[in-house]
């Protein structure tokens, strides 16, 4: 399908976006199709997805594609989502390294099949000096067992207690360098965080859309966008055009 060409740019692209890539399941419901089927619809929507983050500007994009507690859906599906991983290294990686894309993952690889791991490590290797866009994969992620991890390796690192302040703590996370992300998407409409980035998602925008993930495309990628432009991140404080307008 041809791509859209953008015709204005977008002001204001934020440094980092996250999704949450939901909705494969019911958007293959929706067609009679098995849920891997929209799985696999999902993988291909992403590849669009990473294109046009490279077209926007975008430099970090982190996406969810397995989370901690995903481990309790049918024993098939659980396989399906693994293969559809390594399919993707496998199909992508040149391509991706070409275009300047660094890869980088973010939760626990130790429960994957070691032949995935290793995959993934390779990828790692091969993109680590890319910058024109940095993708982190949250595969087996979850964000409570990020903290518990970050608590226990600064115990081990006998860090004393006046020490943990809120740089430190993000220094110890899987996203140890990268900036919180800007704006968060959600695709299928569920409004809640699923154990995603919930501490570096603090002062986050959210950008939820009823639109399944394999139907998110470029065009509402770049409404998401527009949207955020025009938010006021306040950040607990008041917004500058008020305290102009004040005596203050
Ligand atoms: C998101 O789609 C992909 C993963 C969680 C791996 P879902 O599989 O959660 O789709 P729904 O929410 O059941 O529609
Ligand atoms: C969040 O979606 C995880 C991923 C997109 C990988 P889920 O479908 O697992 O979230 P819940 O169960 O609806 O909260
Ligand atoms: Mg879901």
């Amino acid at each position: 399908m041809a791509e859209t060409p953008i015709t204005t740019p977008i002001e204001k692209v934020p440094q980092h976006v996250a999704m949450i890539m939901d909705g494969n399941g019911r958007w293959a419901l929706q067609r009679g199709l098995p849920r891997l089927a929209g799985h696999k619809a999902g993988t291909e929507n992403l590849r669009r997805v990473i294109r046009a983050s490279v077209e926007f500007g975008v430099k970090y994009l982190t996406i969810y594609a397995f989370s901690t507690e995903n481990w309790g859906r049918p024993p098939e599906e659980v396989k399906g989502l693994m293969y559809i991983l390594e399919d993707v290294i496998d199909r992508e990686l040149n391509e991706l390294h070409k275009e300047g894309v660094q890869l980088r993952h973010i939760g626990r690889l130790e429960r994957l099949a070691p032949s995935l791991q290793e995959k993934v490590l390779d990828a790692i290797d091969v993109t680590k000096n890319n910058d024109r866009l940095i993708l982190n994969i949250a595969f087996n992620y979850g964000g409570r067992d990020e903290i518990v991890q970050a608590i226990q390796r600064m115990m081990k690192d006998e860090v004393p207690p006046e020490k943990v302040t809120d740089e430190l703590v993000s220094q110890y996370l899987y996203t140890a360098g990268v900036p919180d992300p800007d704006l968060i998407i959600r695709t299928s409409g569920e409004l809640r965080v699923s154990n995603f980035l919930i501490w570096q998602a603090a002062y986050s925008e959210w950008y939820i859309t009823p639109t399944y993930w394999p139907d998110f495309d470029k065009e509402e990628y770049r409404r998401a966008l527009e949207s955020y432009a025009h938010r006021d991140r306040r950040y607990g404080k008041v917004s500058s055009g008020e305290l102009q307008g004040s005596n203050a």
